[in-house]
């Protein structure tokens, strides 16, 4: 009903809001000062694995979608070997697997019975240590991993996660990594822990009306393209819009023929990204880099996710959703909020409900 749709909307909207707060939880007793970084849980994760030759993500869903994020994390910080994996697709494979591989299994829930099966086939009978990144204490998974950390996001109600997911798992996989980078002596975390401190007092909302506006023009687009490279490839979301994440660089092969003036491209691209450059000529309408994709110049609609103080791109844009500038490894911390205040105002404009999305189930527990 009206009333039922309403209720859901309010509390999912607050869900999104309540992110800064989750997040700071997430860091809270794992940040200390700017000399240490990790929660006993990260650090004892990176201390029994650091010369383990590869780290392997299984999840599904949304946390999968975290595993993306976190295997740059791991690959830049860490510099870990690192493969992310469908636990639907992975449990059914016959992959080649070290003794002193690690699994990592990221999952909001701790049920979904895809991501369980797979740590119990390829980690306890094979004595492989086994991980768990999960926000339910006492779940299924959180008991059957031989260690691992809680997100601390509280209850999560509606079914696609957004609280739960984005800025937790990608604290504690930022942590992770930060830590393991150190245990591999390959990075001298003090700057960044400061960095990731920092970063959880910034105020990732402050977008709200320019993100409303936008959602009133875009709310009858049928499909969306998420382009963004490195860390923001895999940040996408969606209100019963097809919808595509993209690494901005292979647009030329293929995705740019969809684009016309009914294909929106949200194009993520902060100027601590080290091809940023490269992403200014997607935008720009007579590339000055000889990238393949002028997404302007095939009439395309372009809303763009920059730092506050980049004015660049103000121009070529329809829209642009502003951040805080922080290290590129962080900034998918602060994109993921604008971008699901998109797929909220969206979803909530077309009347869907947005709690619970037809055909979608909050925790899948059976295959
Ligand atoms: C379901 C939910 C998704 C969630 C996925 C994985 O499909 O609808 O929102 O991302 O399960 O759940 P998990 O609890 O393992 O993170």
């Amino acid at each position: 009903s009206a009333i039922s749709r309403l209720i859901s909307a309010a509390s999912r909207l607050q869900e999104i809001c309540e992110q800064p707060e989750v997040l700071e939880n997430a860091m809270r007793g794992r940040v200390t000062n700017r000399h240490s970084a990790g929660s006993r849980g990260c650090r004892e994760m990176a201390e029994r694995w650091p010369r383990a030759p590869r780290i392997i993500v299984v999840a599904c869903g949304t946390s999968h979608h975290a595993g993306l994020i976190g295997e740059y994390l791991l690959e830049n910080l860490a510099r870990c070997s690192r493969d992310v994996e469908y636990a639907s697709e992975f449990r059914y494979r016959n992959p080649i697997l070290c003794r002193e591989d690690v699994l990592i299994a990221i999952s909001q829930s701790g049920e979904t019975a895809d991501t369980r099966s797979r740590r119990r086939r390829s980690g306890k009978s094979a004595r492989r240590l086994c991980l768990g990144i999960c926000n339910t204490v006492g779940s299924s998974i959180a008991r059957e991993t031989d260690g691992g950390v809680y997100l601390h996001a509280g209850p999560e109600i509606g079914v696609a996660s957004t609280k739960a997911l984005s800025a937790p798992a990608l604290v504690a996989l930022t942590l992770i990594a930060l830590k393991l980078g150190k245990e591999r002596e390959t990075l001298s975390p003090e700057e960044l822990s400061a960095n990731l401190g920092a970063t959880a007092r910034r105020c990732v909302l402050e977008q709200k009306g320019t993100v409303y506006e936008m959602a009133k023009v875009f709310k009858y687009a049928s499909n969306f393209l998420f382009l963004g490279r490195g860390y923001h490839y895999p940040l996408k979301e969606i209100s019963y819009i097809h919808a595509e994440g993209y690494p901005a660089a292979e647009m030329k092969h293929g995705p740019i023929a969809l684009i016309d003036q009914f294909m929106p491209v949200v194009i993520i691209a902060p100027t601590s990204d080290p091809n940023y450059r490269k992403l200014v000529s997607n935008i720009e309408e007579a590339s000055a880099h000889g990238g393949g994709g002028a997404v302007r110049a095939r009439g395309g609609s372009v809303i763009a996710i920059t730092e506050e103080d980049n004015h660049e791109l103000d121009a070529q844009c329809e829209y642009v959703m502003r951040v805080p500038s922080t290290a590129d490894f962080l900034m998918p911390l602060l994109c993921v909020a604008p971008l699901q205040l998109m797929a909220y105002y969206i979803a909530d404009m077309r009347q869907c409900n947005v709690d619970q999305p037809r055909n979608l189930a909050k925790s899948v527990t059976v295959e």
